[in-house]
């Protein structure tokens, strides 16, 4: 380890050495650096229920070895041990990240916080167990059979996926994340209020759209019962405002905490997971907790040169810093996964789409890729044409799972078939298979790095490590690039305008200070025939 941490990334020793690197690395075909019999045992690790196979990046011994001189020069072991030891992160926002302490004790240092986790987790989970037996009813004493989280962002979509991945419930789960009244139509049809649970999730209780939604749906449901005494029995809420959970008219007894040192997108783990323990009960919430924290223990304890997560996130380096990738794919294998790409884009857009470092300077290094993906093979269909023969220069993650949970084995055997045969040719390309490659046309470079995450079976277990080795690669990456992972100031700029506009939509002389602006506020009031004039602010 150096004396003195560098000040910027691309001040650290091995970064140099790095770009020395990519000049040369760029010259070879990775089909031709691959060929090295023992490459995918030299390659590829398992971590718990997890197969890491990165042998298809474009790397090679001496590479990983300054890939692992940039994470150790750039003290990620130090700062994955003050991280989880609760030290202030989020320096923005004064805060720890710590989330860790979600999934397993925080030292003994941090007793009071880890009884508070413990004592609110118990409260969390014999709620949820009450709903999922019925001994939790209706107001009319009727079973609840229908359930509507209603929340945004990281108050969404970890729970979203978490639930369409392990859904074994009796209850029909429903999202409700947009401020579009046919998102809110959509969520609320067919349901019966004596049936019905609604959970809010909004760490703040002021964002706009979980509040617009639960109101609507306050109102749906007090318009069909005409009952304010019922609204204990359907509605539940998990914030860190107690103050406006009361306001809105959640009895005490039906609120969770979330604490401020818990991030929106690291919260699943929390009480926020309630709609996730309503769904795959109390023993599988601590089966997920369990693997989660396993992971944890992993990214705090493994050599930098075994750990997953800092492989991942300097694999992220290597590509987008020094190889020229443009943007960063996951494909999901398993349909189960459909919504992995959403909640690791709030999670890696959201934590590291900045471009100030820790200290306040600019950084001259890009920092986080674009995030996108699909389900697979419809992606094939799709968008996989550019892949093979556009002008981008991407980097990808595959994930399948080995053992599927249905009995279509042949179904299970073409999927896994696609899934490696496109990891195939987006290293390979097809030179000198394709017609002997004399139609242009027909050729396929290849030469594109990707990793394969192969899962033994899609279960809580395997979830909660997948889900926290994406958290820690994100967390990891910031070290490296010296960025606060863990605030989120770009979006609240787009939060106040939107307010401004809301209040010009509805004057006939609105003064938008933006010209063009102004021009499509006039349009859509003269196209709604003035549809908002009725005051509302
Ligand atoms: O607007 C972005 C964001 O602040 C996310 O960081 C957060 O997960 C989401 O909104 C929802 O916020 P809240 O849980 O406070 O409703």
């Amino acid at each position: 380890m150096t004396d003195k941490p560098a000040s910027r990334p691309e001040e650290n020793a091995s970064w140099k050495r790095l770009s020395r690197l990519a000049k040369t690395v760029t010259q070879t075909h990775n089909r031709e650096r691959v060929n090295e019999s023992d490459r995918f045992d030299k390659y590829s690790i398992r971590v718990g229920p997890l197969l890491v196979d990165f042998s298809k990046q474009r790397i090679d011994r001496s590479i990983v070895d300054d890939l692992v001189a940039l994470a150790q020069e750039s003290r990620v072991p130090e700062l994955v041990a003050a991280q989880m030891a609760g030290e202030v992160v989020n320096t923005t926002e004064n805060r720890p990240a710590l989330h860790t302490a979600l999934r397993g004790p925080a030292g003994k240092e941090l007793a009071s916080i880890n009884q508070a986790i413990e004592l609110e987790r118990n409260r969390m989970l014999q709620y949820a167990e009450a709903v999922r037996s019925g001994e939790r009813k209706g107001f009319t004493g009727r079973r609840i059979t229908h359930l509507v989280h209603i929340g945004v962002g990281g108050s969404h979509l970890g729970c979203e996926l978490v639930c369409n991945v392990l859904n074994r419930s009796a209850l029909e789960i429903r999202f409700l994340a947009n401020i579009d009244g046919t998102a809110t139509n959509k969520a609320l049809k067919g349901l019966n209020p004596e049936t019905t649970l609604f959970v809010i999730v909004s760490k703040t209780f002021t964002t706009l759209e979980t509040l617009a939604n639960a109101h609507a749906a306050r109102c749906w449901f007090l318009e069909r019962t005409c009952d304010d005494g019922a609204i204990a029995s359907h509605f539940v809420a998990v914030s860190n405002n107690a103050a406006e959970m009361t306001k809105f008219g959640i009895s005490p007894a039906n609120q969770f905490t979330l604490w401020d040192w818990v991030g929106g997108r690291f919260s699943l783990w929390s009480s926020v997971g309630l709609t996730i323990a309503i769904t795959i009960g109390a023993n599988e919430f601590r089966k997920f907790l369990s693997a989660a924290e396993a992971m944890d223990q992993h990214f705090r304890e493994a050599p930098l040169a075994e750990n997953v997560p800092v492989i991942l996130a300097l694999l992220t380096i290597w590509n987008s810093n020094f190889l020229g990738s443009q943007s960063h794919a996951i494909f999901g294998y398993d349909t189960r996964l459909k919504n992995f790409v959403e909640f690791v884009q709030q999670l890696e857009m959201e934590s590291n789409g900045k471009s100030a470092h820790v200290d306040g300077s600019s950084c001259n290094v890009h920092t986080a890729p674009i995030i996108w993906g699909g389900e697979e093979t419809q992606g094939q269909h799709a968008f996989h044409q550019l892949l093979h023969q556009g002008t981008r220069a991407f980097s990808a993650d595959f994930i399948a799972t080995a053992n599927p949970e249905h009995n279509h084995t042949d179904h299970h055997r073409w999927l896994l078939a696609n899934c490696l045969s496109q990891s195939q040719i987006m290293l390979y390309g097809n030179a000198g298979q394709a017609s002997n490659s004399t139609n242009v046309h027909e050729v396929i470079h290849g030469d594109h790095p990707t990793t394969t995450i192969l899962i033994d079976e899609l279960n809580s277990e395997a979830l909660g490590s997948l889900i926290v080795l994406y958290e820690h690669k994100v967390a990891c990456l910031g070290m490296i690039w010296q960025i606060n992972s863990f605030d989120q100031w770009g979006v609240e700029a787009g939060k106040h305008l939107a307010q401004e506009i809301y209040r010009d939509l509805g004057l006939p002389d609105s003064e938008n200070t933006d010209g063009l602006t102004e021009g499509l506020i006039r349009t859509i009031r003269e196209r709604t025939n003035n549809l908002f004039d009725d005051g509302t602010i």
